[in-house]
């Protein structure tokens, strides 16, 4: 039952924004408490004077006159205006105290981002700009940190606005078309985050989700290291009959391999999908049922997204097309 309520307001979960793990959110949950405090007090307040005044000895007019034949006006001038004045001037200086201590974003002018995150409807794509040109790479749906480094992220849309959130690490910033937005991210322990688009955005709105990998900066470098690499190079017979099942389907229309033909932008880039956690924005554990089930029926999972039920291939040719996807590592 507990755990129930707990999971239901998601106070355990990797998206709890109760359990901050960076700079920005343990601030906003500061805030947070310092507010949902306040107002627990005044609630309870509220409520002494509400009974107090139900429990009060009545009569009429006939029996007893009126206390206070004015109609007790210091009531109305105190509850009324001055204890919300105090209680919202304080949360609201609190409030700024709290924006003015962010990092602030695009701090360097012009804005020199080390993670471009584009929204797009419905999965974000992710690219690092570490290093010379030639070093940067395009990632989907999992972005990866160093912890104790702050992080300078822009944020770009390809489409509508939606909403960058990763509640354990910072707070809301939303992607707009045409106005680049920018955040600072600091994560202070490794560990797994989870994200998720916070502007309604269309159908798969709530299917837009992501994840956020802070790790030691020596992991982190081993992992950027990877991504700039081309594709693997298939080994088994599986994933080589893959390759050319893959590239000779639709899939490269719409479709990234760097290091093969395959050279479409408009959908997650797949060089390196064999090492990434989860398809379709966090809708998916990435493993070969999923895999072979999200080709054959991306409609059912997110009716409305652009990747179509693709029902060209056999099933000799889905084992191998997932063979060649899982390698690509
Ligand atoms: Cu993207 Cu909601």
């Amino acid at each position: 039952m507990i755990s129930t309520v707990l999971l239901f307001f998601q106070v355990t979960g990797s998206q709890s924004m109760l359990r901050p793990a960076g700079q920005g959110a343990a601030r906003i949950s500061v805030l947070g408490w310092i507010v949902f405090i306040t107002l627990l007090v005044v609630a309870f307040i509220m409520w002494i004077i509400v009974a107090w005044i139900g429990l009060r000895r009545r009569g009429s007019f006939d029996i007893k006159p009126p206390y206070d034949p004015q109609g007790g006006q210091d009531w109305i001038l105190s509850g009324g205006f001055i204890v919300p004045f105090i209680v919202l001037t304080v949360l609201f200086v609190l409030g700024l105290d709290t924006l003015s201590k962010f990092p602030m974003g695009a701090a360097a002018d012009p804005p020199n981002p080390d993670i471009v995150v584009v929204g797009h409807q419905w999965w974000w794509e992710i690219r690092y700009h570490d290093g010379p040109v030639s070093d940067y790479f395009t990632t989907a749906n999992e972005i990866h940190i160093p912890v104790h480094r702050m992080v300078n992220i822009e944020l770009l849309s390809g489409d509508v606005i939606h909403s960058f959130w990763i509640p354990r690490i910072h707070g809301k910033e939303d992607t707009i078309p045409g106005q680049p937005n920018y955040i600072r991210i600091e994560a202070n322990k490794v560990g797994i985050y989870r994200g998720q688009c916070a502007e309604f955005c269309g159908d798969q709105h709530a299917h837009m989700g992501m994840l956020l990998v802070a790790q030691t900066q020596s992991d982190y470098d081993k992992w950027v290291a990877g991504q700039q690499l081309p594709c693997a190079t298939p080994i088994t017979p599986d994933a080589q009959a893959g390759e050319q099942v893959f590239l000779h389907a639709a899939c490269v229309l719409c479709h990234r391999v760097r290091g093969t033909l395959a050279g479409g932008t408009v959908a997650p880039d797949l060089t390196h999908i064999g090492s990434r956690m989860s398809l379709a924005a966090d809708t998916l554990t990435n493993d070969k049922a999923s895999l072979e089930a999200w080709i054959t029926h991306a409609q059912s999972f997110k009716p409305g997204c652009q990747m179509p039920d693709i029902t060209q291939f056999n099933g000799v040719q889905l084992r191998q097309l997932t063979a060649y996807l899982q390698q690509l590592k």
